[in-house]
């Protein structure tokens, strides 16, 4: 039998919708960016988002059918961002699909933004070596997973404060350098010296595996006043190679923790902050030199898009036997309760 899955997603500020087979061949992967309608203001304007969507979810949906060459009745299910993400954006993608599932009579399935983006590494390596830590790294999250097997996530460390990708949005629209800013500072950050500047490599004290980003802004932010950066200042490439090295520094200081706590066979890195070329080159050769299998998606599949939401769709269809369209299916903005990983039993 032919499956074919949807996905769409909608929960920060890209409009992306998917198809994929069900041996995961990817038949189209629609985005629809807003980040020029965000740009003007340095950060997601949430309720432009969720107009935006409503605007494009439709016309996404169309485009991302007309390149897979096929036509709604041959969806077999949807797959849909459930959270966590911007609560009237996720809505709209929800409702959409809940529409669609609803008047074809297809299974409806939710996703979770965070296992999306773990998924989007299996989209190109079906098989990845079990245990896996997996590092989601984005824009809105810095979570930490613990994968014994395929389908079973467990939530292990979580940003306290900001995530990887808003501390660099943060200090790229203090210095006016444009939207988003990690991208910008990954290009800038190549022409500059990442020992120039020294921060110090925050830590929790606790023993969790938590993360902390908003000391490193702050001392980002004084180094800034200190020194009068700017955004013509000769030493501004320096001053954003040492902050991008700072914030690499945290992320791999905290897997080595949790590597030594979980002895993983594989790591995942993905999440919009995953494209970051140095962080790439730092978590591979962090994985080689302890001997792990690791795995990055392509840049294409690190930021939002829809099919890692169809694969997870497709997935999580394949597991299960019997699958409803259930229109009681809410959208979360946040995580559901979370216990730091010091107060719970591995
Ligand atoms: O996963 P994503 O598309 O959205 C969320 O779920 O948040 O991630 C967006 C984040 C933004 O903070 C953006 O600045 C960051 O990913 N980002 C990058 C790069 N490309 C996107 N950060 C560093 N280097 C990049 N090349
Ligand atoms: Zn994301």
């Amino acid at each position: 039998m032919v499956v074919n899955v949807l996905g769409i997603e909608t929960s920060c500020d890209e409009t992306s919708a998917s198809v994929l087979t069900s041996d995961f061949e990817i038949l189209s992967n629609v985005v629809l960016s807003q980040d020029k309608i965000h740009a003007p203001y340095g950060g997601v304007v949430p309720e432009l988002a969720s107009r935006q969507h409503l605007t494009s979810v439709s016309y996404v949906v169309q485009e991302c059918l007309m390149r897979a060459q096929l036509k709604l009745e041959e969806i077999s299910a949807y797959a849909v961002t459930q959270g966590p993400g911007l609560i009237g954006s996720l809505l709209v993608g929800l409702s959409f699909a809940k529409g669609l599932a609803y008047y074809f009579e297809k299974p409806l399935i939710g996703i979770d933004h965070l296992e999306a983006h773990i998924e989007s590494a299996f989209l190109e390596t079906r098989e990845i070596p079990f245990p896996v830590l997996a590092l989601v790294v984005s824009g809105g999250h810095t979570s930490t997973f613990f994968m014994r097997k395929k389908l079973d996530y467990k939530l292990i460390g979580r940003t306290r404060d900001d995530a990887a990708g808003e501390a660099l949005d943060k200090i790229a629209k203090f210095l006016d350098l444009g939207y988003p800013g990690g991208p910008i500072i990954d290009k800038q950050a190549e022409k500059g010296n990442p020992r120039k500047f020294s921060f110090a490599v925050p830590h929790m004290t606790d023993g969790s595996l938590d993360f902390s980003f908003s000391g490193l802004k702050t001392a980002a932010l004084k180094q800034i006043k200190e020194h009068k950066i700017s955004r013509r200042h000769p030493l501004l490439f320096d001053f954003l190679a040492s902050f991008e090295m700072a914030v690499i520094k945290t992320l791999l200081a905290n897997l080595a923790q949790a590597i030594k706590l979980f002895k993983p066979k594989s790591l995942i890195l993905c999440g919009g902050v995953a494209r970051n070329k140095k962080l790439r080159k730092h978590f591979a050769e962090f994985g080689q030199k302890r001997s792990l299998s690791f795995f990055i998606p392509s840049p294409v599949f690190c930021t939002d898009n829809a099919a890692m939401v169809a694969a997870l769709g497709l997935e999580k269809l394949k597991s299960k036997k019997k699958f409803s369209f259930p229109l009681g299916l809410n959208a979360y903005p946040r995580f559901a309760s979370f216990q730091p990983f010091s107060a719970q039993k591995k």
